[in-house]
């Protein structure tokens, strides 16, 4: 795609969805797909079904001269060019994968000098969340929601989170949980492991806040596409945000 021409960062997307959700079919629930087969770029184990997502992403840059620059788990940069660039996790939820748990995705997020787009899909059922100046899941503009239920991440005491609910859950794909709060599934999202990474995070973000809802770290500030190793929370209004980064103060996590 030469420079001048108007990116269609959507369609894009939905090509690059298509393409993972095709490379990884045969491999979920598989002892293949399970394999590890390197350490990535960030450091963590690369399994075999990480990798094929990766590279069906990479060939489809290439396949379509895409002068983009993509950060990625496993492969860290990929320059092609630079009239845009692509933050991926081509598999957020990799060990749900493995086990044919139906709940992982894969996210991408699109910046020119800032971000313009991003795009989530559940791989396991083919829900898509996105979001340009609103947000949508399946087309449908969605919105946070006060529900019962919260995601909680934590190596800790969870009783100081029962104050917010007592339905707390957590599925193993945070791009997509995250999805659930922007929609009004989830009322909050806590990790407060000090893990946070912005691949599993950079599409979401941005769709909880094209809805209405809220992502900080733990001083209630924005989390910039370098930040590493983060706690943070993301909630359907500012109320419960500041609520939950004030337990979350008062118990020293
Ligand atoms: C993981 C998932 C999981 C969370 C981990 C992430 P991955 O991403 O989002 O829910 O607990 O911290 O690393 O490794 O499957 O891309
Ligand atoms: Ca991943």
């Amino acid at each position: 795609m030469s420079s001048g021409v108007k990116m269609n960062f959507e369609k894009i997307a939905e090509e690059i969805g298509k393409e993972v959700e095709e490379s990884v079919k045969s491999l979920i629930n598989t002892e293949k797909g399970r394999k590890v087969i390197k350490i990535g770029a960030d450091g963590t184990p690369t399994k075999y079904i990480d990798f094929v997502a990766e590279k069906s992403i990479i060939e489809y840059i290439d396949t379509n001269d895409l002068q983009c620059e993509l950060i990625s788990e496993e492969i860290g940069v990929y320059r092609r060019g630079r009239e845009f660039k692509i933050i991926a996790d081509p598999i957020d939820g990799t060990n749900n994968a493995c086990y044919g748990i139906p709940f992982f995705s894969v996210s991408l997020a699109f910046y020119r000098e800032k971000q313009e787009f991003a795009f989530v899909k559940n791989l396991a059922n083919g829900d898509i969340f996105k979001a340009d100046k609103h947000a949508y899941l399946n087309n449908k503009r969605i919105k946070p929601y006060n529900s019962e239920i919260i995601s909680l991440y934590t190596f800790s005491d969870i009783t100081p989170f029962l104050e917010v609910s007592r339905k707390i859950r957590n599925f193993g794909s945070q791009a997509l949980e995250l999805c659930f709060v922007a929609c009004g599934k989830s009322k909050a999202f806590i990790d407060v492991r000090n893990r946070g990474r912005i691949i599993d995070i950079a599409a979401a973000k941005y769709i909880i806040e094209k809805a209405g809802g809220v992502l900080t770290d733990l001083e209630g500030r924005d989390i910039s596409i370098e930040a590493k190793n983060f706690s943070f929370v993301a909630s359907c209004s500012m109320e419960i945000q500041r609520k939950i980064i004030n337990i979350i103060k008062s118990k020293k996590y």
